[in-house]
């Protein structure tokens, strides 16, 4: 049985991550979210659901007891406190195993004119994310950090890797494909360990993502 504990449980990869999760029994998920009362409707499905703010140590450490493996699927202004406080709640906790959704772009790895476009339009976005990726990685953590192309709510899982160091593939990605990565790495929690991997849809090279 592997104990996974999402913070940020009412995030959109996050609800659809869970339902991966839900429907294996040899996963038992415990919720983790501001106003958790969103999530009422699938108490009886998981194992805990936590109020509680992902800024906050001590609550994290208090949930993270027990559990096997974190997924911090979070975003806001503040997302370098939320990392700091992760990371601290873990190393408390004495849980090893992290996935971390970040985001395209912090390595400025992105080549081309989607490079520069994607860096214009993101800009502070783009320098949090790598600041809260640092805390990660100067961690002893056993962290995934997973760094996304541009979102759609296609239905679809299509996705590739591209490794830290290496040029960033596509322009666009599907959450459920995000989704499927973070259950894959939950149930094979030694794969991608200490690395930092973009995932795009195959085939979706271009200036700017299709739809903008
Ligand atoms: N949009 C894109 O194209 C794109 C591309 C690459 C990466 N990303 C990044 O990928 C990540 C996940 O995407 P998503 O669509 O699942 O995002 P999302 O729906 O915005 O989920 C983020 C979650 O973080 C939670 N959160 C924020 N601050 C918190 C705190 N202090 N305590 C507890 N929870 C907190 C939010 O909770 P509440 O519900 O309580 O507000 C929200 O549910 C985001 O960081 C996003 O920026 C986005």
């Amino acid at each position: 049985m592997t104990n996974v504990l999402i913070i940020g449980a009412n995030g959109k990869i996050a609800r659809i991550a869970e339902r991966f999760m839900i429907a294996d029994e040899n996963v038992q998920v415990t919720l983790f979210l501001r106003r958790a009362a969103r999530l009422d409707g699938l108490k009886d499905q998981v194992k805990a659901i936590i109020e509680g703010d992902a800024s906050n140590e001590q609550e994290l450490a208090q949930a993270m007891a027990g559990q096997d493996v974190v997924y911090a699927n979070l975003a806001g202004e503040n997302i370098v406190a939320q990392a700091q406080a992760v990371r601290v709640a873990m190393e408390q906790s004495g849980v090893q195993r992290l996935i971390w959704i970040s985001t395209i772009g912090i390595y400025d790895e992105v080549p081309g004119k989607f490079g520069e476009w994607n860096k214009n339009i993101l800009g502070d976005y783009i320098t949090n994310y790598r600041a809260a990726t640092d805390q990660i990685e100067q961690s002893a953590l056993d962290y995934t950090i997973i760094r996304p192309a541009w979102l759609t709510d296609k239905d679809e899982v299509d996705y590739e890797l591209t490794q830290k160091g290496e040029d960033f593939k596509g322009t666009e990605v599907s959450r459920k494909s995000i989704a499927a990565l973070v259950y894959h790495l939950v149930i094979n929690q030694q794969e991608h360990v200490r690395e930092s991997l973009g995932v795009n849809k195959p085939g979706t090279d271009g200036d700017k993502p299709a739809w903008y």
